[in-house]
């Protein structure tokens, strides 16, 4: 273990854009973990970096990302920029020693994960995490050991929600440039979930996807997962009302997840367990998912212990992405494994 990093027990983060998910959730739900540290800010705009830092309160600023992985005093980089240059300043701010949390999707697909995967493991001092954060709530954790123990008893069907409303044709996930468009943005939490839950991969999948005609993005997919003792469906879209539920079903009893991906940070959060036509509320104490991740991530740094979702899950699930978008253009099903 690096004996800087042991004598501080605080990990050094550096931000890698002015994000709005980086600003209004991830860096106040870092800065509120116990061993981070928030030491640094970098923006193609010194002047953005510096309006972040100040709201932040950010010790150090940069006029590029460049100059943030030149900072020795930096430990770990969180990388929220657009899904096109996830993979590129992830594999940049690796070859220049730091731990790197990056956002989902890890890419923009599997050849591209792979190359990422490659660079961390060549670097096994370094630990690399995709940053679904959803895992981390209590919640998820509760539904997987549920299934796991056989609450439900035979994990059968999945089904899972996650729309929101956005025509911004500025947004990046309006963008085909940046790696835009709705099963990048959230379909990828349904895929996720559903390996997750199931702990396997899909043998085969199918999907299909609305684009929209001038923003060239899809703003509705549908998909189906078929893994062999049990099947998961799923629509997200850009374009309907805002909604996200997951519904978790096996032959004796179901769960159901009332706010599956944005668990807010301020209330707690409800579950809903049917076993044997007893329906339980389960309520989960108030938390934050994105401060929970930031201390399952420096604890492995602390620790040099494995990442709780290693690389090869992000591998995994552009790969069940990139067939959802292979099957919506053949219209036929796509073996993944
Ligand atoms: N886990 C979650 O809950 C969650 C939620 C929302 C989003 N996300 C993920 O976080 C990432 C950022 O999402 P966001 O909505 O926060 O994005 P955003 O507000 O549009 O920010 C992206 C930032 O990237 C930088 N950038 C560099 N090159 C760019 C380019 N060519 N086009 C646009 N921006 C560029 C800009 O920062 P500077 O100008 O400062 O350099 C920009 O502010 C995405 O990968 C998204 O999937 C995750």
């Amino acid at each position: 273990m690096n004996e800087k990093v042991i004598a501080m027990k605080k990990i050094r983060w550096g931000i890698l854009s002015t994000a709005k998910i980086g600003v209004e959730k991830v860096i106040p739900a870092i800065q509120a973990s116990t061993h981070s540290e928030v030491m640094a800010i970098s923006s193609q705009s010194l002047d953005k970096a510096r309006v972040a830092a100040t709201k932040l309160g950010i010790p150090k600023v940069y006029g590029s990302y460049e100059e943030l992985l030149d900072d020795p005093d930096i430990d770990a980089i969180y990388n929220p920029l657009p899904n096109h240059l996830h993979v590129d300043w992830s594999v940049k701010a690796i070859r220049a020693g730091k731990h790197v949390l990056c956002e989902k999707p890890i890419g923009l697909s599997t050849k591209e994960a792979e190359q990422l995967l490659a660079a961390a493991t060549a670097q096994p001092e370094l630990k690399v995490m995709e940053a679904f954060m959803y895992r981390f709530h209590p919640q998820w954790q509760r539904a997987r050991q549920l299934v796991d123990e056989g609450a439900i008893g035979n994990l059968g069907a999945i089904q899972s929600f996650f729309s929101y409303y956005n025509v911004d044709a500025a947004n990046i996930r309006n963008r085909t440039d940046v790696g835009g468009g709705g099963l990048m943005d959230i379909g990828c939490y349904c895929l996720s979930l559903s390996r997750f839950i199931f702990g396997a991969e899909p043998r085969r999948v199918m999907g299909a996807m609305l684009h929209d005609d001038s923003f060239g993005t899809d703003y509705l997919t549908s998909g189906l997962l078929d893994f062999g003792s049990g099947t998961s469906v799923f629509t997200c879209s850009t374009q309907l009302a805002p909604y996200q539920r997951v519904n978790i079903l096996g032959t004796t009893g179901r769960i159901e997840i009332e706010i599956p991906f944005n668990a807010p940070p301020d209330q707690p959060c409800r579950m809903w367990l049917q076993t044997n036509g007893k329906l339980e509320e389960i309520i989960f104490a108030t938390c934050n998912q994105y401060t929970l991740q930031a201390e399952v991530f420096c604890q492995a740094i602390l620790d040099n212990t494995a990442v709780p979702t290693p690389l090869t899950d992000a591998v995994d699930n552009m790969r069940v992405l990139e067939g959802i978008v292979e099957s919506a253009r053949s219209g036929s099903w796509v073996v993944i494994s």
